[in-house]
């Protein structure tokens, strides 16, 4: 499938997610297969325009990862045309808007989810930027700001007149933040309704699921907290879809996943080949932003960070849950993950 002229290998993307989805992450997923588009963290619009943002690295990706979209927030329409703009100029394949975040810090400033309770806003935003770039412009919405006005059907075709390449709704609306369940009707009514690719987003946790979730009629399915739990799940939905037995992440795998991760995370941007980096204008020089924070204590808060989500469902997770907060080194959290994925069985 193709998102203006970006072709998809896959239908199955990864998720943008804040704090969660950085360029090591989105790598190490990709190496496992069957992801054909990722998403970056969201990025300020004023922070690339100004080029003095302390998020700018958000907006970092690498040439593995490609096809890439880098995501931005803002509701400016020449501030959005001119931050897409950059991004274009970072060679990214796709701009995405976020229409999606609840969150009071972004929402307050006519950004994020706000922009769903002004459409015309919105469709002004996504003019711009379609008619300042030449790669897609894509937006990322909710169902809608709340109950009442569950209003994506509308906003997506106003998008799509605007000059959207692709729309993804994530099926709950602003004020359900992330109870209940993703409403993958109206995810399916929009899918019918517009020309453009639609893709669904929203409560896949089992590779069955994005599977089965095609069958709304969508382009595409983006797991989020389902990637978190296993980075194998999209490599087992594109087995699934093509009919071969769903490959098997075995507890090594898993350790082997953390132990990759603090590797990529440790020694990002040393030694990498020049162009395999691509950063935001004003992004601090290599290495001083991990460094400026102090980089162990870096890592061992993304490996924390990530295990909030990767120990859910596993036999013994909430233990070793307790003990990755706990652990006080990279040391000893290396020596955490070896005995709970590594450990031979004790004998019987
Ligand atoms: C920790 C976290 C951070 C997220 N950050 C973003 C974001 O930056 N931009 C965005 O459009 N959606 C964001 N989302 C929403 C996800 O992209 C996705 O639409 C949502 O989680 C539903 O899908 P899921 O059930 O597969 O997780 C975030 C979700 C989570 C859980």
């Amino acid at each position: 499938m193709k998102i203006g002229n970006v072709g998809l290998a896959s239908p199955f993307v990864v998720a943008p997610m804040a704090g969660m989805t950085d360029t090591a992450f989105r790598r190490l997923v990709k190496r496992q297969g069957g992801c054909g588009l990722v998403v970056t963290e969201m990025v300020s619009s004023e922070g690339l325009v100004r080029g003095i943002d302390r998020t700018l690295e958000y907006a970092e990706y690498t040439e593995e990862e490609r096809p890439v979209s880098i995501q931005i927030f803002g509701g400016d329409p020449a501030r959005m045309a001119a931050a897409a703009q950059i991004v274009e100029g970072m060679g990214a394949d796709i701009v995405d808007v976020n229409m999606g975040c609840p969150v009071p810090k972004i929402a307050r400033h006519s950004a994020g989810c706000s922009l769903m309770r002004q459409p015309e806003q919105a469709a002004s935003v996504i003019e711009a930027m379609a008619r300042a770039v030449a790669i897609p412009v894509t937006v990322k919405m909710r169902a809608g700001w709340n109950d009442g006005t569950r209003t994506a059907p509308t906003l997506a075709r106003m998008v799509q007149d605007a000059g959207a390449a692709a729309v993804t709704i994530h099926g709950r609306t602003a004020e359900q933040s992330y109870s209940g369940l993703a409403d993958w009707d109206l995810v399916s009514r929009v899918a019918g309704e517009l020309t453009i690719p639609v893709f669904g987003s929203g409560d896949c946790i089992e590779p069955e699921q994005v599977v089965s979730r095609m069958e709304a009629g969508v382009s595409g399915v983006l797991v989020g907290r389902g990637v978190l739990r296993n980075p194998w799940i999209l490599a087992q939905a594109a087995d699934i879809a093509a009919g071969r037995p769903p490959r098997i992440a075995t507890q090594r795998d898993r350790g082997q996943f953390l132990c990759d991760y603090i590797e990529l995370l440790l020694n990002e941007r040393v030694g990498e080949g020049q162009g395999f980096r691509h950063f935001a204008p004003g992004t601090a020089a290599p290495g001083e932003t991990a460094v400026a924070r102090g980089r162990d204590r870096w890592v061992i808060n993304k490996i924390r960070a990530l295990c909030t989500w990767y120990t859910k469902g596993l036999d013994g997770g909430s233990h070793l849950r307790t003990r990755v907060n706990s652990a006080a080194s990279l040391g000893e959290l290396r020596d955490i993950v070896d005995e709970f994925f590594f450990a031979a069985p004790a004998p019987v």
